[in-house]
């Protein structure tokens, strides 16, 4: 039997076991998803015990996503370049990272019938959620606004992707097809880090946040009359595309969802 998991600290409240192992059991695949708590002094006797116990693959997440990279035999480069790796598969022995992050965005778009080549595409915070979140849009080919509390953190970021960088102060100067929350703010909190006068200027407003699923942000979107993308979509797609790495197999994409949707009630009550 095949044994696949996550890698994070803390990791409990990962909605990956619940997803993985639903797709699993659907297909028929004798195969495991566990959850790995690792704390980062032991990130390098995990990677070789994955080594040893010849694990499947790893869905790697906070803090681990970049220190990960030193510890495998080849990086893809498109990990590279968002600087971060989300997924690590074991070809026979040899580790190979890469990044689904930005493919979970980008289904979540297309998902939503957005068309967004050539249109303005406007992100809020430049943390390194925001990376993956650039990349795919760059790769739809829209352009990019970023705005963040410190403005450095946005210049870096649009001088990475192609990008124009303004401090978050200046947010209400924004408009474009689609507005990305981006930032830590109203995760487990309502709070919202725009002002709601934004979504005037929005056809489409998406967070990446997902505990709560409804989060302040796209509640007041959608009060303004926005569409709105919850952050599940995007956790779910990239799920669901580690989940072809893993088993070579096309993902019950709906089915983990759902199974996703009642791992996160199930947390929220333990809360
Ligand atoms: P992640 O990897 O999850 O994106 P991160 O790299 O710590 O996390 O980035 C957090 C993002 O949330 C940053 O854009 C941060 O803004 P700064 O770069 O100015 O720190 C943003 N953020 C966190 N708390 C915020 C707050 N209270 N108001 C506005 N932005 C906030």
């Amino acid at each position: 039997m095949k044994v696949f998991g996550v890698i994070g600290y803390p990791v409990s409240h990962s909605l990956s076991p619940a997803m993985h192992n639903a797709a699993l059991r659907a297909l028929g695949i004798s195969a495991v998803y566990g959850a790995f708590e690792v704390p980062p002094e032991d990130l390098p006797t995990a990677i070789s015990g994955v080594r040893a116990l010849g694990i499947g693959g790893l869905s790697v997440t906070v803090p681990h996503k970049e220190t990960v990279m030193a510890y495998l035999d080849e990086v893809d480069p498109v990990a590279a370049r968002i600087g971060a790796v989300n997924t690590v598969v074991n070809r026979g022995g040899r580790l190979f990272g890469t990044n689904t992050d930005w493919l979970g965005v980008k289904r979540s778009l297309e998902e939503a019938g957005l068309e967004l080549s050539g249109k303005k595409a406007v992100v809020v915070g430049a943390g390194g959620a925001a990376r993956a979140v650039i990349y795919a849009l760059r790769e739809l080919g829209a352009e990019v606004e970023i705005y963040n509390r410190t403005v450095e953190k946005a210049e870096r970021l649009a001088r990475d992707f192609g990008g124009r960088a303004y401090p978050l102060a200046e947010i209400l100067r924004a408009s474009g097809e689609i507005l990305i929350q981006t930032t830590s703010v109203g995760l487990r909190s309502w709070e919202n880090p725009v002002p709601p006068e934004i979504f005037r200027n929005f056809r489409t407003a998406m967070d990446i946040v997902y505990v709560p699923l409804r989060t302040r942000f796209l509640s007041e979107a959608e009060a303004a009359g926005c569409q709105t993308i919850d952050g599940l979509r995007m956790l779910v797609h990239q799920g669901a595309e580690q989940f072809k790495l893993f088993t070579g197999k096309e993902p019950p994409t709906d089915l983990m969802y759902q199974a996703a949707l009642e791992g996160l009630r199930h947390g929220e009550e333990k809360d």
